[in-house]
């Protein structure tokens, strides 16, 4: 009788894990490296420090790369292939524009195949400096879950699949639907955009024929738009010319929130978070109080960067399959 019980609940969990397997969500756990690659984090960690030394717009471009990551084909790394002569690869796709800094995956990488071979996935690094560079730049930390899987596809023309920052609410919402993501995660991670730059050519539409009878945005502030004109004229030509996505582009706070209820976001996709009640109460929230907002954005967090995606193996070079 003892032997059969063990054996049918040894059976059972045998039956459970296939189907995860088969499901082909891996689930992630918070210890999954403890055994084979303890001392994962403290690398990426200290990867990331040194490179945001030398340059200070490396946590922003390390948090908006696990977005598009996760947002196309799951968090699965593809975000990170190279284009080969068969194929253009996402980092070669339309809005690529803001993709830098994959060296310091790279070099993460370097530290953790001469540490632990063939042990830590890319897209797990990818996820770790995300979390250790909003940190390092004032923010909240987490505890990540780990053991996603690298993918072996990754594709120019699916970056199109990417919330574009003329987005309204209603696509917005659908957008982030899709991928299992709330509205209250889309107000919560938009907050993202307390970090960084964007370029000229991704807020023109606010500023430059807006409307047949209107130039500019008129939910824009109006000093505001005009300081951005005269940055962003109309045939811009200066390839690195743009606005910063709040007024602290390096500190992590909930700066972003306060300028969007004053009319001073960037993107449409930013200024559309007022036009929805509960959105809208949402920002409110979180421009009253920085607590608020961070709580909610690493629970969004790890909702996203646990989207699951088709990976299948540990990758050696983060920008080449196996
Ligand atoms: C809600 C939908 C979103 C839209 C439409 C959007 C759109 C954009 C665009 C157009 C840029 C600027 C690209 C450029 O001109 O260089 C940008 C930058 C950025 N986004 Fe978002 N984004 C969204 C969500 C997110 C999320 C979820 C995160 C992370 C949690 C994020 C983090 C960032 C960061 C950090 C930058 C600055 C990148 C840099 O300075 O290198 N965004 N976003
Ligand atoms: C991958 O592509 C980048 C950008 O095009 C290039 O600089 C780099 O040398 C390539 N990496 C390798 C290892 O070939
Ligand atoms: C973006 O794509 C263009 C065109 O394919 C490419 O020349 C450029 O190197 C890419 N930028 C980055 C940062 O990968
Ligand atoms: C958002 O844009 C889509 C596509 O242009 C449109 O069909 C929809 O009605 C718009 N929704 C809102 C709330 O403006």
């Amino acid at each position: 009788m003892a032997s059969c019980s063990i054996s049918s609940s040894f059976l059972l969990g045998f039956l459970v894990l296939a189907l995860i397997h088969f499901n082909g969500t891996n689930a992630l756990s918070s210890n999954y490296y403890d055994q084979t690659c303890p001392m994962v984090e403290s690398t990426v960690t200290s990867v990331v420090k040194k490179a945001m030394l030398n340059d200070r717009t490396v946590p922003a471009a390390l948090l908006r790369m696990h977005f598009h990551d996760c947002f196309i084909r799951g968090c699965d790394g593809s975000v990170l292939l190279n284009s080969t002569q068969m194929n253009q690869a996402e980092k070669d796709g339309p809005p690529n524009i803001s993709l830098h800094a994959f060296y310091v995956i790279d070099n993460a990488k370097k530290y953790l195949e001469a540490m632990c071979p063939g042990t830590v996935s890319c897209a797990d690094i990818v996820a770790l400096a995300a979390r250790d560079a909003v940190h390092l730049s004032g923010g909240p930390t987490w505890v990540v879950p780990k053991g996603r899987k690298d993918g072996r596809v990754s594709i120019a023309s699916e970056t199109r699949q990417l919330p574009a920052p003329t987005f309204n609410i209603s696509q917005l919402q659908q957008s982030f639907s899709q991928r299992g993501l709330s509205m209250n995660d889309l107000v919560a991670l938009s907050g993202g955009h307390t970090l960084g730059f964007a370029h000229c050519s991704s807020f023109q539409n606010r500023i430059h024929n807006f409307a047949t009878t209107q130039d500019v945005d008129p939910s824009m502030h109006q000093s505001f738009a005009a300081s951005l004109q005269i940055m962003c004229p109309l045939h811009n030509k200066v390839r690195n010319a743009g606005a910063n996505l709040d007024s602290t582009p390096t500190t992590f706070d909930n700066r972003y929130y306060k300028l969007l209820l004053e009319g001073k976001s960037i993107f449409t996709s930013d200024q559309a978070l007022l036009t929805d009640s509960t959105t809208k109460n949402l920002v409110t929230k979180f421009a009253y109080s920085r607590q608020e907002f961070e709580k909610a954005f690493v629970e969004s967090m790890i909702k996203m960067s646990s989207i699951s995606g088709g990976g299948q193996e540990v990758r050696l070079n983060c920008r080449f399959v196996n």
